[in-house]
């Protein structure tokens, strides 16, 4: 009697999410696992996939997101899933939607208003409540959720601009503990940003504290991507060690004019301190980045694109030249008038974010930004552009590494447990695409838009995108961290 099974993608080009060459086989799913992958003929099933002339690799994993409320407030997840993402790490940069106490202004307090302006969603008085909600509603991918910093400090501190006292620091490490039991697989920092940059490094290890205890991992947008870059790395490798735990560099870059070409020098440092520490790095494919508008950031751009304003919300999208043009003001000046809100900046070198990405730890993460009203096109494109552009067009590196980066290094660095690859029993996130057509459509001008080359994605066995459009599965689950 033939097999049966739930789902059966036939006539696969697998590859596998561990650098292995592909190769070509059916892959079997029965409930959430693949049951086998290999010539499986007599084989039948529920549903029936043709992947002739594509790829299966394992869903893609987004290692830098800021998708807290997004699985909420748009569950089906389409920025994330038309990509082939399957899970994504939330929480990052120092914000995370949870904890924060009722009471707190956490919409005021750039950049946490990346999450929420209105100051609806940020309702969750313990990270329980926050997971349970996302079990209670799952969403269409799985996630990873990291506890940030700078929401401890908003929902503890009422002075930002200081370290936190004695008793301000044994509160938040209290908060770290309940997050990390009630799921979280790390902390995130944003020392970079104003709610967080007077934090010393000492108080960062002493919330962090709790990590090692779990098990758990800490990501950092550092203090300094720019001339003070190789302090920033020192402090997080620092913190890392008194802590004793993983650390992970959040889309390592170098930013300004005065640094392009000093990626030579940051990876050799890392690559340098990972011989006697645990250390990963993301980085998201472009040469711009995005986050909250402010002038001294407008400074060392050499061109920006605002991405909303909330007083000013007709001028999204537009450069801030021609905005400030429109208003007759100086640049500066218009700055002031469109806050708070937030811009893209150019002020990368591509030969930077070229090597950093080939760079043969370097995991992919989006870092999208998905409340945005012109978003940066990495929120729609990264991984498809990876992919395409820079895998099949430029030659960077072999497809099956660009799928390593996006898969199975991503869970091997966040101990997501058989995901991240396409082996028999592990869990059934499958991303189907077309090797030869797959890039990302969105652009600075036009930047939501579905990308291209993406046939069929499944989460946990269940299909969540088919032909261009959402498969309704809501089949995400919160994923825990085991230490490997
Ligand atoms: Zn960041
Ligand atoms: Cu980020």
């Amino acid at each position: 009697m033939a097999e049966r099974y739930h789902l059966l993608i036939r006539n696969a080009t697998v590859v596998d999410g561990t650098r292995a060459p592909r190769f070509a086989a059916d892959i079997a799913v029965r409930h959430d696992r693949i049951a086998r992958i290999g010539r499986l003929d007599d084989a039948a099933a529920d549903l029936e996939i043709d992947a002739s002339g594509k790829v299966a690799a394992p869903g893609f994993i987004d290692a830098h997101t800021h998708d807290d409320r997004l699985m909420l407030s748009a569950p089906e997840m389409a920025p994330k899933i038309s990509q082939g993402v399957t899970t994504v790490v939330a929480g990052n940069c120092g914000i995370s939607l949870a904890p924060m106490p009722a009471g707190r202004r956490p919409q005021t307090v750039p950049p946490l208003d990346l999450l929420d302006e209105d100051g609806g969603w940020y309702r969750f008085p313990t990270f329980r409540a926050y997971v349970e909600e996302l079990q209670a509603k799952p969403a269409a991918t799985n996630c990873a959720l990291l506890v940030g910093h700078s929401s401890l400090r908003v929902a503890e501190m009422n002075d930002l601009g200081r370290p936190a006292n004695a008793d301000e620091v044994t509160r938040m490490r209290e908060r770290v503990r309940e997050a990390l039991l009630a799921g979280a697989v790390g902390v995130s920092t944003g020392l970079y940003y104003e709610p967080a940059s007077a934090a010393s490094t000492e108080e960062v290890i002493e919330i962090c504290k709790p990590l090692a205890e779990f098990g758990g991992i800490y990501c950092t947008h550092m203090r300094d991507e720019a001339d003070r870059v190789i302090d920033s790395l020192e402090e997080t490798f620092r913190i890392g060690r008194e802590v004793g735990v993983p650390v992970v560099i959040s889309h390592h870059k170098v930013v300004g004019l005065p640094n392009h070409g000093r990626s030579p020098e940051t990876l050799a440092l890392i690559t340098e301190r990972m011989k006697s520490q645990s250390i990963c790095l993301d980085c998201y494919p472009y040469s711009a980045s995005s986050t909250i508008l402010t002038v001294s950031r407008t400074a060392v751009a050499s061109k920006v694109l605002v991405t909303w304003s909330k007083p000013h919300p007709e001028f999204s999208g537009m450069d801030l030249d021609e905005v400030a043009n429109r208003m007759g003001l100086a640049k500066d000046a218009a700055v002031e008038k469109l806050l708070p809100a937030g811009a893209i900046y150019f002020s990368m070198d591509e030969a930077d974010v070229q090597r950093i990405l080939a760079f043969e730890h370097t995991m992919v993460g989006s870092d999208g930004l998905p409340h945005d009203a012109a978003p940066h096109p990495r929120l729609w494109g990264t991984f498809p552009r990876v992919l395409g552009h820079y895998a099949r067009g430029l030659g960077l590196f072999p497809l099956e590494t660009a799928v390593y980066k996006m898969t199975g290094l991503t869970a091997k660095n966040f101990g997501l447990k058989d995901r991240g690859v396409l082996k028999e029993g592990a869990f059934a996130d499958i991303t189907v695409f077309d090797a030869g057509t797959v890039d990302e459509s969105a652009t600075f001008a036009k930047p939501i838009q579905a990308a291209k080359g993406i046939d069929t994605v499944v989460v946990n066995g269940q299909v969540a995108w088919r032909g261009g459009k959402p498969g309704g599965a809501r089949a995400g689950r919160v994923l825990r961290r085991s230490a490997c």
